[in-house]
């Protein structure tokens, strides 16, 4: 029974050390364990009488709790000093300068596409793709430029085969849609895309750039309508007091066909460098669709007419925002791409 009191004070005086869980679980199975100090004390219960047994019993079992009780708060005052120190290393200074989050931004090329596509999408047109490796049958024979034909001069194409190339315009895309039309239905499309030629690239010429290709075919199409959409379009991108003037000019695929041009948002027409002193800039290129391309692609030109046009994306940024050279949309220059950042397109409703 004496030894029995000196337990505690013994158990208490070695935890003062105990600075680790593992010491502590040394020392928990040296006290309560199966082969520890009590355990060993119950084995002397047997050599006692046995009216003392059951007092004896009754005291261990009091001292076990006693110990544990020791031994739980033991561990939960480690538990808080390992806490508090995790706390002391881990401790954030929230006056330290943050890293800023680099947010990306749609390219000047895609707001200006996006805006032409809102316009038409809210007249009624469709936008459709096609392929930029095209076959030679629909980058140029099904647009009424045979094999011989000079204006195949105006192009110079890359070439992946005898009749594969990648495409030079956006032109191929009115074709497949005809003819996926099977030559009965209206067709209201725009059609977007990258296109290629063998130019040098310098601040106006690029071997890839982009462009829009405008198509309507239908029963009562005329030239007005042409007239009245690229309108919209002109005063879309470059505000509301534009006007255009249309002048006669060769495409193969249409006839007759235009050049379009702007009046000058700079000078308000009264000439300047931007205009090379004319008042008006060119913007695009249209026509009615070539009765020859309205055949080829199974529509019957007595029936059907069809206006067309093709526009150069990059050419159009670059007078709405008075870019000077068209190599800075490929250059992935921050100071360039930031500057349109979070942009409406910078051109009026
Ligand atoms: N495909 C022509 C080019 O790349 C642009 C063009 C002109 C498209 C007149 C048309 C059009 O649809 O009617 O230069």
């Amino acid at each position: 029974m004496e030894s029995l009191q000196h337990l505690e004070a013994q158990l208490l005086e070695a935890l003062k050390d105990i600075k680790t869980d593992a010491a502590l679980n040394d020392i928990k199975a040296q006290y309560v364990g199966k082969k520890g100090h009590l355990a060993a004390a119950m084995q002397t219960m047997k050599t006692l009488p046995a009216e003392e047994r059951p007092a004896f019993g009754q005291a261990v079992n009091a001292l076990k709790t006693v110990l544990l009780n020791h031994l739980d708060s033991h561990q939960k005052a480690l538990n808080e000093a390992a806490m508090m120190a995790r706390l002391e290393q881990e401790v954030i200074d929230v006056t330290l300068p943050g890293v800023p989050f680099e947010q990306g931004s749609k390219h000047i090329l895609s707001q200006i596409i996006e805006r032409i596509e809102d316009l038409f999408i809210g007249m009624g047109y469709l936008i459709k793709e096609g392929p930029e490796v095209e076959s030679d049958l629909y980058n140029f024979e099904k647009l009424n430029l045979p094999a011989d034909h000079p204006a195949r001069d105006m192009q110079d194409s890359f070439y992946i085969d005898e009749h594969t190339l990648l495409r030079t315009h956006t032109s191929p895309v009115q074709v497949r849609t005809m003819l996926a039309y099977g030559g009965e239905k209206p067709v209201k499309i725009i059609c977007p895309g990258k296109v290629y030629r063998r130019d040098d690239d310098d601040a106006t010429h690029s071997h890839q750039f982009m462009q829009i290709e405008g198509l309507v075919v239908d029963e009562k199409t005329s030239m007005s309508d042409l007239k009245g959409t690229l309108l919209e379009v002109a005063r879309t991108m470059f505000g509301a007091d534009r006007e255009i003037r249309l002048r006669p000019s060769y495409f193969p695929f249409t006839e007759p066909s235009v050049e379009v041009d702007v009046s000058c948002a700079n000078c308000e027409g009264q000439g300047c460098s931007i205009c090379k002193q004319t008042g008006w800039i060119e913007i695009l290129g249209a026509g009615m669709v070539h009765d020859n391309v309205l055949k080829d692609a199974g529509y019957d030109p007595t029936k059907y007419q069809g206006f067309a046009f093709g526009m150069g994306v990059e050419r159009i940024a670059m007078l709405a925002y008075k870019i000077e050279d068209i190599r800075h949309f490929y250059t992935n220059d921050q100071r360039f791409l930031t500057q349109f950042k979070d942009d409406q397109g910078g051109l009026e409703e």
